[in-house]
């Protein structure tokens, strides 16, 4: 095995393509996000998805949030083994392989489930029972984004139901989750429809209050909405992932935080001045949301990423001095999934690194 960088050397001394995230400005990241919680009904249960890295869940835990969110078992399995013990895993989980995953870690410690089907409910509540182990339930309800999550009302009291007769099973509330919402650029509009979307939960956990059925989790929300989401009562956790790094899209709708995620890039050619070629593609790099984004070079911009290169236009040749074995760095346009690219994060402070994260939950889609 390689040997990594000694801790100590400067950012343009390392071997590229690498992620790179600033210390100071993820700390401060943190911190704004506790600072809003601070004092609150809602809490921070933030997403461990953005950086699948436990160092940083750890950091999150240790500055108050009161346990992390998962997307996948692979990726509570790995923050388990790094001593996290209050996982709620925002999906459903289904079939014999994944269920016999989820009941092991809940034998091992708090794990919460999402669920929007009555046959899975009872397939986890056979699970468990053979296992000895007990679930934590919330009935996932579809609050307008149209993904999982059973219809508002009627529908979940009868699945919330189910939950609370099923051996092994706790019931303990609902998820709902604004996707569609959270990159609304307009503020006024983002916060009538994330309230419109979550008086569908309120009326939900009205009637489950009435038959006797007390809920008291309401999940849901993320970067774009957790100002708006944690104050619409009855939510009492808020599922943010991104604002750790930020990346290109989040930071035209929520400016209060910084972006520390950055892709460092070498310059492998510059053909003709108008060009200059990069070794990060579509390897290195995600492009769903728009292309990565150059830093401290307005004449620049990616015309396309091939597997392992990244082509950017030059517009004013003359203002740009790449040279083959230039670095260039990059704000990724969807920090999540280009944390899913890369083994390690190089921790960065003041231009040095100061240490290497293992991204252990990297690829743990199953
Ligand atoms: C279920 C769920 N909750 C919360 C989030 C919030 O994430 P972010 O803060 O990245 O918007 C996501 C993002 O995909 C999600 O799928």
């Amino acid at each position: 095995m390689r040997k990594g960088p000694p801790s100590g050397v400067l950012v343009d001394q390392l071997d590229t393509p690498a992620l790179l995230v600033d210390l100071d400005a993820l700390e401060r990241n943190i911190q704004k996000m506790t600072d809003f919680f601070a004092g609150r009904p809602a809490a921070l249960r933030p997403h461990a998805k953005t950086h699948k890295c436990p160092q940083i869940a750890l950091r999150q835990l240790r500055a108050g949030a009161i346990g992390i969110t998962c997307a996948k078992v692979g990726e509570a399995e790995v923050m388990v083994e790094a001593g996290i013990t209050d996982i709620l895993i925002a999906n459903q989980v289904t079939g014999e392989i994944k269920i016999d995953r989820l009941t092991e870690l809940a034998r091992r410690c708090d794990m919460m489930v999402a669920v929007d089907d009555a046959a899975n409910v009872q397939a986890l509540s056979q699970a468990c029972r053979a296992k000895g182990a007990t679930l934590r339930v919330l009935v996932e309800v579809d609050i307008g984004m149209g993904r999982c999550g059973i219809a508002p009302g009627s529908a979940a009291v009868e699945l919330a139901r189910a939950v609370s007769g099923a051996p092994n099973l706790q019931f303990l509330g609902l998820m709902g989750y604004e996707g569609h919402l959270v990159l609304v650029k307009d503020p006024d509009e983002r916060e009538r429809r994330v309230r419109e979307a979550f008086g569908l939960l309120r009326d939900t956990a009205n009637q489950l209050a009435a038959i006797g059925l007390p809920v008291e989790i309401v999940s849901g929300g993320g970067t774009g909405t957790y100002d708006v989401t944690s104050d619409c009562p009855p939510v009492t956790e808020v599922q943010a992932g991104s604002y750790v790094f930020m990346d290109s899209t989040y930071c035209g709708v929520r400016p209060e935080f910084e972006p520390s995620l950055t892709v460092l890039t070498t310059v492998v050619s510059r053909p003709v001045p108008e060009r200059a070629v990069v070794d990060a593609g579509l390897k290195a790099m995600t492009k769903e949301l728009g292309w990565p984004r150059p830093l401290e070079a307005e004449a620049a911009s990616l015309r396309y990423l091939s597997e392992e290169h990244g082509v950017l236009d030059l517009s004013a040749p003359e203002a740009v001095s790449w040279r083959p074995g230039d670095r260039v760095r990059f704000l990724p346009s969807h920090c999540c999934t280009t944390v899913n690219l890369y083994d390690s994060l190089h921790v960065i402070q003041d231009g040095r690194l100061v240490e290497v994260w293992p991204i252990a939950a990297r690829g743990r889609s199953q």
